[in-house]
């Protein structure tokens, strides 16, 4: 199984593994709290609202498939980052899926965002089936964007009015990464 020990840059250590279906609640937990820290994602401050029963299944459904992956990054036990990529269902798109991604606040800058991808570009390259990951980004997310260029990403276009924050749009990148084993 997908499992790794890293220490940060702060001397701490973390673990990355793939979320396990009793970390349902843990994992609400912790979007809930990520939701409400930054307006680069998807989701905003309690715009999630579904059962852990449902974040259970979802999880279970990530477990069994061949072209999805859900990792948690912990500290002392506790969930401090995640990331998801969902591959695609159709035959000749299955190759292919986007990933989204967040690390608590408290902890940016330690190298958590950098391992979480580690993981998941190793994860692609032995699934046997994911030979594109895709994702979009925020233009303004200078992080981000960093960070995905380190990893060779690769911006192949730009996505208008991706995000509706409150009453402002925002264009996103969507970028690459081309998976060979
Ligand atoms: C983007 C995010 C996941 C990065 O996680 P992280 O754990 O801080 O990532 P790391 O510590 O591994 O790396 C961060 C990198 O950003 C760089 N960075 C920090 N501030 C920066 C800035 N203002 N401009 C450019 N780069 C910056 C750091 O130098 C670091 O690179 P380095 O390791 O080469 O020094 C995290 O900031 C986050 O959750 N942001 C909010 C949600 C989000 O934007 N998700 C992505 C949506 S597409």
């Amino acid at each position: 199984m997908l499992r790794k020990k890293i220490e940060l840059r702060n001397g701490q250590r973390a673990t990355i593994r793939p979320a396990k279906p009793e970390d349902a609640g843990s994992v609400l937990d912790y979007l809930n709290c990520v939701f409400g820290e930054t307006d680069y994602l998807a989701f905003g401050k309690g715009d999630l609202d579904w059962p852990i029963e449902k974040e259970r299944k979802f999880i279970e459904g990530y477990l069994d498939s061949d072209n999805k992956l859900l990792i948690v990054a912990l500290v002392r036990q506790s969930i401090v980052g995640t990331l998801g990529f969902t591959g695609d269902e159709k035959t000749r798109l299955r190759h292919t899926g986007e990933f989204g991604m967040a690390v608590l606040r408290k902890h940016w800058g330690l190298g958590i965002g950098a391992a979480l991808i580690e993981c998941m570009i190793e994860w692609a390259k032995s699934s046997g089936v994911v030979r594109k990951i895709n994702l979009r980004v925020r233009v303004d997310n200078q992080r981000a964007l960093s960070l995905y260029e380190r990893f060779g990403f690769v911006r192949e276009g730009v996505v208008r009015r991706q995000f509706a924050v409150v009453d402002k749009f925002f264009d996103a990148y969507f970028m690459g990464l081309e998976i060979d084993p």
